[in-house]
């Protein structure tokens, strides 16, 4: 398995993963809206390489965590997927691992998941409204997962998480409308 930067012959095959994962387009097409955007890290946007095929995509995106005092950056972790021929391998794994490298290199302290368990029970990330980081719309159900990419990177951070507005469709997809 290879795990590299996408290249911009791996459009198509990164909407199909996430299209066929989700069984909607909305990840694909906010990753479309993202890579138009002036906050796009290609270095962010990565695919995994089995058997000579792109079988999973993870992408990660600048955001801020704002309190009355303070806006703290942070990196969410948004989407992600495998095609599920291909999952339960480590490919999923592998994807985030690189990920948690690459924003730690550039100088991110803390990461942020929209998402279940897998992210705890394989990177230790925890609920980070105990960190009193919170979405912008409170539901139930629903948590955001963290974890610190250095010693002390989630201290002193809480508030509500900013996203760059394309982000919109997909937050309205995950929460339900904002008010
Ligand atoms: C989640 C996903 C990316 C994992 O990819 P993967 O390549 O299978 O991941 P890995 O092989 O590295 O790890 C698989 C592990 O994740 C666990 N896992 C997968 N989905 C899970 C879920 N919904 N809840 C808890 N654990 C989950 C598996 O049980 C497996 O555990 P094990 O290693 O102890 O057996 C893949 O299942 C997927 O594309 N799912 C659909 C899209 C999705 O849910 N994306 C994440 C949105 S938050």
């Amino acid at each position: 398995m290879i795990i590299r930067t996408e290249r911009e012959t791996d459009f198509d095959v990164i909407d199909r993963i996430h299209d066929s994962a989700f069984g909607h387009s909305v990840e694909s097409a906010l990753i479309r809206r993202l890579r138009a955007s002036s906050g796009f890290v290609k270095d962010f946007s990565l695919v995994a390489e089995c058997d000579g095929k792109v079988v999973g995509h993870v992408l990660f995106t600048h955001v801020t965590v704002e309190s009355p005092v303070k806006s703290s950056p942070a990196v969410i972790l948004a989407p992600l997927a495998v095609f599920s021929d291909y999952r339960g391998v480590g490919v999923g794994t592998a994807l985030v691992a690189e990920g948690i490298r690459r924003t730690r290199e550039a100088g991110y302290t803390l990461m942020l998941v929209y998402g279940h368990r897998f992210y705890e029970k394989k990177f230790g990330f925890t609920l980070a409204h105990e960190q009193g980081i919170f979405r912008p719309n409170p539901m139930p159900n629903a948590p955001v997962r963290m974890l610190p990419l250095t010693d002390g990177g989630a201290d002193g951070v809480s508030g509500v998480i900013k996203y760059p507005k394309e982000f919109r469709p997909l937050i309205e997809e995950w929460y339900g409308k904002e008010d």
